[in-house]
């Protein structure tokens, strides 16, 4: 099969056909995903978390990023490599250009992903005209936690899902290619995925995205974290192989998320 490509994930939001993705650090976990059917493999700053055994992802520098990126780089032959642009690696336009230029470069990345709506339409913007594609991150930005105070779910009263409907649709004007949505109320993603025309990918935000993600760790149940929104999809299936093959299926069938892994705008 031909390699994913960002016009190729934008097709199968058309034909609404869902995306497939998870995060991954290694080189193994890549080749793995890669043969299992994974669209889209996510370097995220969530190596903090789950492999530097950080409490947030704001430790996380471009050094690491480029690293893991590299060595899962060599391992993925159809899969789109998206990286995370880290905490403070993309201040302004000239910086984030020289960053995502490292991602891309030395870690062959296809696409950077940054947090925030509104305030990054410049960053974007440059990105995009210098050819790096981008993919924004709105709902809960786990590079804003201190600004937050704890990680929690995002836009459940009318004021924010506005804001955060108007970020997404600002991204998307901006050049964005691909939106991640992590920790909204399912009828909130469901209303961005219907008005952006990018493909949106949902972490903890319901069923009606056009793709998912999860972390790995927490999808092969290896993560203390016990969280809502997540699967261990390693209970019931052979082995990790199998596991992924089965995320990939609930994922492409609508099976995963299921109601009691999102978020309602109403319920507390
Ligand atoms: O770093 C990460 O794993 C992410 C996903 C949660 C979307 O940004
Ligand atoms: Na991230």
């Amino acid at each position: 099969t031909d390699p994913v490509s960002l016009p190729g994930l934008l097709a199968m939001k058309r034909r609404s056909e869902k995306i497939a993705s998870l995060t991954c650090y290694d080189a193994t976990a890549a080749a793995l995903q890669d043969q299992a059917g994974i669209e889209v493999i996510l370097v995220g700053d969530s190596l903090g978390n789950v492999i530097q055994g950080q409490p947030t992802t704001l430790g996380v520098t471009l050094d690491h990023m480029v690293y893991h990126t590299a060595c899962v780089q060599r391992a993925a032959r159809r899969a789109l490599i998206l990286a995370d642009l880290p905490f403070m690696s993309y201040c302004t336009p000239e910086q984030a250009a020289h960053s995502a230029a490292r991602l891309v470069r030395e870690g062959g990345a296809q696409a950077v992903k940054l947090e925030g709506g509104r305030e990054r339409l410049d960053i974007v913007r440059f990105l995009t005209d210098q050819n790096v594609p981008v993919c924004g991150h709105l709902g809960l930005q786990p590079q804003s936690i201190h600004r937050l105070g704890r990680y929690a779910v995002q836009g459940r009263d009318a004021e924010s899902a506005k804001r955060i409907m108007e970020d997404a649709c600002l991204l998307s004007e901006a050049g964005a290619s691909l939106l991640v949505l992590e920790c909204i109320p399912w009828e909130l993603a469901q209303a961005i995925t219907a008005t952006v025309d990018i493909p949106t990918i949902g972490i903890g935000a319901g069923r009606h995205c056009d793709g998912q993600v999860l972390v790995w760790q927490d999808m092969l149940g290896m993560s203390a974290r016990n969280l809502r929104f997540s699967k261990n999809f390693l209970a019931g299936n052979e082995g990790i192989r199998e596991a992924v093959s089965a995320y990939v299926r609930e994922v492409k069938t609508g099976l995963f998320p299921g109601d009691e892994h999102s978020f309602g705008r109403d319920e507390t």
